[in-house]
């Protein structure tokens, strides 16, 4: 059976209770606690920023997958492995140079991805998907959560395992944004490694259970 990863967005928390979603996750099947950086510049939305992410990192048990959805990231990766981080993606669309900015995250000791927004082809990744070690597929524009998911989303990640296959790699296909129990199913079925998830754990009655039927996902 293959093993899903699952990342819980801290975005759809309940931020007044952040230490008690944060045990949540550590006791549940969670993989891993998605972090979403955005700095109402790159995105029209503002989420938290640094002392919000050390006090999450002083109680979270499992990696933090910090999702940078802010202009020109190379200016705090130190910072956020500082913090706390151990997966820093960071958005084609917001790095000038993102061979330089991928070498400067693995030289951290982090695990380097590059983020696709919707509208942006995968022939962007042809010269950098060996110095990937995941990449992050967005499944809505990125900004808010409880968006809906955009169904070319399934060929896309398709074409993405493909090329990870037909090259020998191990890179890691992540999908975030509209992931359910029904896409997050065609989602593995596609091709892809890992799920982040924010309303669907978060709004439900039972978000451990809710986890739990996602990472036990059969296809
Ligand atoms: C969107 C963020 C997502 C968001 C997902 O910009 O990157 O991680 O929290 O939320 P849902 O799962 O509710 O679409
Ligand atoms: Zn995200």
């Amino acid at each position: 059976m293959k093993n899903i990863i699952i990342a819980p967005s801290v975005l759809a928390a309940d931020f007044a209770n952040l230490q008690r979603d944060v045990e949540m996750v550590n006791n549940s099947q969670a993989d891993w606690f998605h972090i979403d950086v955005m700095d109402g510049a790159f995105v029209p939305n503002i989420s938290f920023g640094m002392p919000v992410i050390e006090a999450i990192n002083r109680h979270a048990k499992k990696p933090l997958d910090v999702h940078l959805m802010i202009e020109k990231p190379d200016r705090y990766l130190e910072e956020f492995k500082r913090i706390g981080a151990t997966n820093i993606t960071v958005h084609y669309e917001a790095c000038t140079h993102i061979h330089r900015t991928l070498q400067q995250i693995k030289s951290l000791g982090c695990v380097a991805g590059v983020v696709l927004n919707p509208g942006t082809s995968l022939s962007v990744l042809d010269e950098i998907l060996p110095d990937c070690d995941m990449v992050l597929l967005m499944s809505v524009n990125p900004g808010f959560g409880g968006q809906k998911f955009i169904e070319s989303t399934y060929d896309k990640v398709r074409r993405l395992r493909q090329m990870i296959d037909s090259r020998g790699l191990n890179t890691i296909i992540e999908i975030d944004g509209g992931v359910n129990q029904e896409t997050g199913t065609k989602l593995i079925e596609a091709g892809a490694d890992a799920l982040v998830a924010g309303s669907f754990v978060f709004n439900a009655p039972d978000p451990q259970a809710t986890i739990a039927n996602l990472k036990n996902i059969q296809i």
